[in-house]
């Protein structure tokens, strides 16, 4: 199966029927477990906890998704003390076999494809579409890195050496800390955790508290395909206690995380530490947020530029690392550009995802919406408020917003929001755009709208963002043909779903024998 050429995974088409029932069916079925207790998994062992946290549906946040366990310390330590004992074996199971636990994964996936969905449509308020994307995803990480570690499995090609015989081999690190983000919670929990694995690696998985459920459906998962016990310990909890304690244990060798920039920085320094007994620098594999910009020119094909400007903005409420935050268009076409996207916002559906027809959903949790209306307040005192800035309840519904005439330094052009808020700024030409797309302590994505194939190359070169994108959305790169991960404060220059990425999960180690 390793020979045969990775390809990503078709999305489903809801438009057919028999999808769109078995879409309703799996959230009926998802309906119906609401509210279950779910316990830690450490080294195959279900531990109930007297601490228990809820996850909540965005949408209505009086259902309660699932009570997770809140893991202590002591279990955080304990977690990382069977990771480090099941490496000693796993570290000795061939890639081959490694890789057939993630073909077993993806299939079994595929079979459940629509009862992932619905498990992240109740508990992170994704509408169908990007549900199904991000399932999707997940299966692509899974078929892409099964096939990584064969590439990388074995003798690598190297030169030769005259009188010795030379080998360069990849082995893996040891006790990985996988800490993924709740906005792709199938999709990068699934990566983050299948790349390290795969690699050789064992895993100790803190998922984000809000879609601790999604995190745990993916566990279980693994354990029906037969993946030994203490190869991934699943470990819900509060990330102020045990986020520290995991990042700090001097048994973890590397620490994966994908989230804000506050947190990844924090990760960053604590990691840097190598107190007595330590025997490693830790690694750190950061993927954090983005201030993405779409650039539109005089040559652009608007309504293209309009409808890609408005996905990649309210995509999943805002709620991706990718999301163009920033409209950075010339003054010729500033006022069609703006009011084509204004009247495609305006058009936007809002409310309960369950239902096939909405569009945009809740932001995932009251903290997020507060902080969501807080940046609407500091933008209406630094631009126009063109469309949007409401707040419906009960659940945590923002309406898709709109500022107009923002400088390209002002707080809403300048601070990741991670919700529907997209400030429009206006530039006199094409190379200032340029500038004004530049001028980010990030450097995830980026996208440019123009005919002119001139500028089209200057943004190949100049455009400095781990992810370009020239006449589309900034939002969906796909595993494989469009590796992702960005520059700068975006994070450590990871590229997801690339032929990079298992490296960053293993090490090289040269052989060297006199004939
Ligand atoms: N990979 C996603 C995208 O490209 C973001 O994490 O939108």
């Amino acid at each position: 199966r390793a020979k045969v050429p990775f390809t990503n995974e078709a999305f489903v088409d809801f438009s057919q029927e028999e999808n769109r029932r078995a879409q309703e069916e799996a959230i009926a079925q998802v309906r119906s477990e609401l509210g279950r207790t779910y316990p830690l998994i450490i080294g195959g062992k279900h531990i109930t906890t007297e601490k228990t946290f809820a996850s909540l549906n965005p949408s209505h946040p009086d259902q309660v998704i699932g009570h997770f366990a809140s893991a202590t310390v002591e279990q955080a330590n304990e977690a990382v003390k069977v990771a480090a004992e099941t490496f000693e074996t796993w570290k000795r199971v061939p890639a081959e076999e490694r890789a057939g636990y993630l073909f077993a994964a993806a299939d079994l996936m595929r079979q459940r494809r629509f009862y992932f969905n619905a498990w992240m449509i109740f508990e992170v308020g994704k509408n169908w579409a990007e549900a199904d994307g991000d399932t999707a995803e997940a299966i692509d990480f899974l078929e892409y890195y099964a096939r990584e570690i064969m590439r990388l499995a074995g003798d690598q090609p190297i030169p030769p050496v005259a009188g010795e015989d030379n080998k360069f081999v990849y082995i893996p690190l040891g006790v990985g800390a996988v800490i993924p983000p709740w906005n792709f919670p199938t999709a990068i929990t699934v990566g983050m955790t299948s790349a390290s694995f795969v690699s050789g690696n064992t895993v100790v998985l803190k998922p984000a508290s809000t879609s601790a459920g999604i995190a745990y459906q993916f566990v279980r998962l693994l354990e029906e395909v037969g993946l030994p016990a203490g190869v991934v310990n699943y470990l819900s909890g509060s990330g102020s206690t045990i986020g520290d304690a995991l990042v700090d244990n001097t048994n973890v060798r590397f620490i994966s995380f994908t989230g804000s920039r506050e947190v990844g920085l924090r990760i960053y320094e604590r990691a840097s530490k190598a107190p007595k007994g330590q025997r490693w620098l830790k690694r750190t594999v950061l993927e954090m947020g983005g201030k993405d910009g779409i650039v539109v020119d005089e040559t652009a094909d608007l309504d293209a530029a309009a409808a890609a400007i408005a996905v990649s903005a309210f995509g999943f409420q805002g709620q991706k690392c990718s999301a163009g935050s920033r409209a950075i268009v010339v003054e010729q076409v500033y006022d069609e550009v703006l009011s084509k996207v204004v009247e495609k916002t305006k058009a936007i559906t809002m409310g309960d995802v369950t239902q096939q027809s909405t569009y945009l959903g809740p932001v995932v949790d009251e903290n997020a919406m507060k902080k969501i209306l807080e940046y609407i307040e500091i933008g209406k005192s630094e631009g126009h408020l063109v469309t949007g800035g409401g707040h419906q309840g009960p659940g945590y519904f923002i309406e898709p917003t709109i500022f107009a005439d923002v400088a390209p330094d002002a707080r809403i052009a300048q601070e990741e929001i991670f919700g529907p808020v997209l400030a429009f700024i206006k530039a006199k030409d094409f190379d200032e755009a340029l500038d004004i797309a530049n001028n980010t302590e990030y450097g995830l994505t980026g996208a440019l709208f123009s005919r002119d194939e001139k500028r089209l190359e200057r943004a190949y070169a100049d455009f400095h963002v781990g992810n370009l994108y020239l006449n589309r959305k900034c939002t969906g790169a796909l595993v494989g043909g469009q590796p992702f991960g960005g520059f700068n404060m975006s994070g450590t220059d990871s590229k997801a779903g690339g032929p990079d990425y298992l490296l960053l999960f293993t090490q090289g180690k040269s052989i060297s024998k006199k004939r």
